[in-house]
């Protein structure tokens, strides 16, 4: 059976067009069958437009609480009846509610090794720090700022002298084979949730 898969974005989408890529081989075994944002004008919707793909778009501005916002946003992931939610490169933190709705089927993407350097400068943060290795983290998002249990991981290393716009090029050209490949054995094979422990298959 095809995993459905809903995918959440805020940005350029570049993520996201690796796994529509990938689907287009049946037996990829996943189909990208909406993707969500939380802004307009986005190129990720654009490209979920030319896939002809259903897409929505959900505001904070436009409710009354940030909770009326992420119920709205939950409902809308629901409707589409997804096995696997993928944030990629979405911009907001989901809250616990939305997480319990959909347990152990919400992961995220974070470009850094996690436990290091979480949050929104993963890269500008490696390299601040004068780490020599870096990479990204595909993780089952809890209550934290990427903090939940790791489903993969990949290193990138980090070239003398660069600067964070390559850094981070690199870094995505990583994550987005991590991610393909993963969520794809996700798919076919299922996974299991053990405390931090990730089991595919
Ligand atoms: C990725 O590096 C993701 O990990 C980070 O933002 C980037 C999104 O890139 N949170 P894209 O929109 O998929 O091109």
């Amino acid at each position: 059976m095809t995993s459905r898969l809903v995918v959440l974005v805020s940005g350029t989408g570049t993520n996201l067009q690796a796994l529509i890529d990938a689907c287009a081989d049946p037996a990829y075994g996943a189909e990208v069958v909406a993707v969500g944002a939380d802004r307009h004008g986005i190129e990720a919707l654009s490209r979920a437009d030319r896939a002809g793909i259903a897409t929505f778009v959900k505001r904070v501005v436009d409710f009354s609480t940030r909770e009326h916002w992420d119920r709205a946003m939950a409902d809308s992931v629901a409707g589409f009846e997804p096995d696997l939610i993928v944030l990629a490169g979405f911009m907001k933190l989901v809250s616990d509610d939305f997480l319990a709705r959909f347990e152990d089927r919400v992961v995220n993407t974070h470009p850094a090794l996690s436990p290091s350097f979480p949050g929104m400068n993963g890269p500008a943060d490696a390299l601040a720090y004068g780490a020599k290795v870096t990479g990204a983290t595909l993780f089952i998002v809890d209550g934290g700022v990427d903090t939940g249990p790791i489903v993969a991981q990949v290193a990138v290393p980090v070239v003398d002298g660069e600067d964070v716009e390559t850094l981070h090029e690199r870094i995505k050209a990583g994550e987005r084979t991590m991610l393909v490949d993963t969520v794809g054995r996700m798919a076919r094979e299922g996974w299991h949730v053990d405390g931090r422990l990730v089991r595919i298959g």
